[in-house]
């Protein structure tokens, strides 16, 4: 039943304004890329736009219009460029010629990050695909907003959007405001931004006198009220960006604890991607999240942990102050393993179970098999390092010839002395020894203890050379 009555509906067409200029941000940057978890505010809004399965989904550029078009790229978006800025009414207007007639357009902010996609669901059903639909919401404080005036007449329907600086006394008091979005169908709207005018306080062309030209013609004005003002915030200076991250970090933090997580301090917590976490699983203070992070059965992650693109399986304990970052290629903990306090898994880094990985060791692009163990001051790069294998404090695999990358492979059961330079590309046989302070540039046999160092000459009773008087 669901399907066929979206399929009734008329197809939905989202313009996303994004032309103004953010003169409160004192930034370079144009205020839609300003990062909000991690994503440029538009990306939000546009990512919510393509769930909602907008067939068209417009954006006005204006200031920084070639910066905001180039982040978005790669994005299914059109773009309207809006020069000069002459209000969100001409903004609108520029977005209509490529959208066609039959569909509902639906108007968004691209500094309003955080609207939901089942309230745009709902707007769009109050609309029903006839009515002009505001999305509005009830504050303490209206300063600054457009306010919803309704007539006096029994049903109070919405007469009027009237913005603050041209609000009498009385309209100022309406506490019920508009939030910048609606849902309007397309002919009609075409048609009104056509009528517009900018007699106002402002000389703007503001989208919101549409409502007086819909009450006109006799099209209903219906109003969806949210009580979510998170959804509805717009981000106009650093300090609101901050307050809308805090906000939007302690709502994630309330949803993973409502999942059983448990968080040291939820106003501590920060998720700029998706945590995706199974039973008993313990968060310290300050730890990041980023892009898609998976946190198995009763891991433990460490305060001031930074961890991106990663798997952690059951029961893998990170220390405190790690940093995992797997970006495209991934980092897979397995089951039981121990890393940190101060390690750093980069891309490719693949530890099996009960692999343990202490401070100041580097792993990149290796695979270590189940109960291999560097626990102090090494670099692993390029490496396949296979079970049990002890890699000694300080130790290094020299991957890199200043031209091209090699693999060094350490086989099962091998002990790396302390110190040792693996010059790749190396082979280190099986149940192999390398003695502290080794550089071996050719590989080994299986069992063999490889020593590559000079021996110790000592000179009996040498006496230091005595400073002059
Ligand atoms: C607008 C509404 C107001 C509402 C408020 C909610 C109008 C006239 N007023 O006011 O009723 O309560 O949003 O936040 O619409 N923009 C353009 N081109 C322009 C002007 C604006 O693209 O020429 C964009 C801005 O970049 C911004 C959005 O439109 O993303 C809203 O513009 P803004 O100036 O913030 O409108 P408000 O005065 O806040
Ligand atoms: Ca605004």
């Amino acid at each position: 039943m669901d399907q066929i009555s979206q399929q009734d509906q008329a197809p939905v067409d989202v313009v996303i304004m994004a032309a103004g200029k953010g003169t409160r941000m004192k930034s370079r940057l144009p205020k839609v890329l300003h990062r909000l978890a991690g994503r440029a505010l538009l990306a939000h809004v546009t990512d919510t736009a393509a769930r909602l399965g907008a067939r068209h989904v417009v954006v006005v550029t204006g200031h920084g219009a070639a910066e905001v078009e180039a982040a978005m790229h790669g994005r299914p978006l059109q773009f309207a460029r809006q020069e000069p800025q002459l209000g969100t009414g001409h903004a609108v207007q520029q977005a209509m010629p490529l959208l066609p007639d039959d569909g509902v357009v639906l108007v968004l902010s691209g500094d309003v990050p955080l609207i939901a996609e089942d309230t745009l669901r709902a707007l769009i059903a109050a609309g029903a695909g006839e009515r002009l639909a505001l999305l509005t919401i009830e504050v303490d404080d209206p300063t600054g907003y457009g306010r919803i005036v309704r007539a006096e007449a029994e049903g109070g329907a919405v007469t009027a959007i009237v913005e603050q600086k041209d609000a009498t006394d009385a309209q100022r008091a309406i506490r019920e405001v508009y939030s910048g979005m609606m849902a309007v169908p397309a002919a009609r709207l075409k048609g009104w931004l056509g009528r517009l005018d900018n007699r106002n306080a402002q000389g703007e062309y503001y989208l919101t006198d549409v409502v007086k030209l819909a009450a006109a013609d006799g099209v209903p004005v219906v109003a969806h009220v949210t009580d979510d003002a998170l959804q509805v915030a717009g981000i106009n200076s650093p300090a609101q960006l901050a307050g809308l991250e805090r906000a939007w970090q302690l709502r994630q933090a309330e949803a993973l604890m409502a999942q059983g997580v448990r968080l040291a301090d939820p106003a501590r917590f920060d998720l700029r991607g998706t945590l995706a976490c199974e039973a008993d699983v313990e968060i310290d203070v300050n730890c990041v999240f980023e892009g898609a992070v998976f946190l198995g059965e009763g891991v433990r992650i460490g305060a001031n942990c930074v961890i991106a693109n990663a798997r952690i399986e059951a029961g893998a304990v990170i220390h405190p102050f790690t940093h995992i970052d797997g970006e495209k290629a991934g980092v897979t903990v397995g089951e039981k393993a121990l890393v940190g306090p101060f390690a750093r898994l980069r891309p490719g880094a693949q530890l099996g179970a009960e692999v343990h990985i202490g401070n100041f060791v580097e792993v990149k692009n290796s695979t270590l098999a189940d109960g291999a163990k560097a626990n102090h001051l090494a670099y692993l790069g390029d490496a396949t390092v296979g079970r049990r294998v002890n890699y000694g404090a300080g130790s290094i695999t020299a991957n890199y010839d200043g031209a091209n990358k090699h693999r060094t492979v350490i086989e099962d059961d091998v002990h790396v002395g302390s110190n040792c330079v693996l010059v790749a590309p190396v082979t280190i046989g099986a149940g192999g020894t390398i003695g502290g302070g080794s550089t071996v540039n050719k590989s080994t046999e299986p069992g063999a203890l490889t020593v590559a160092r000079s021996k110790p000459v000592s000179y009996p009773n040498w006496q230091r050379p005595q400073k002059k008087k």
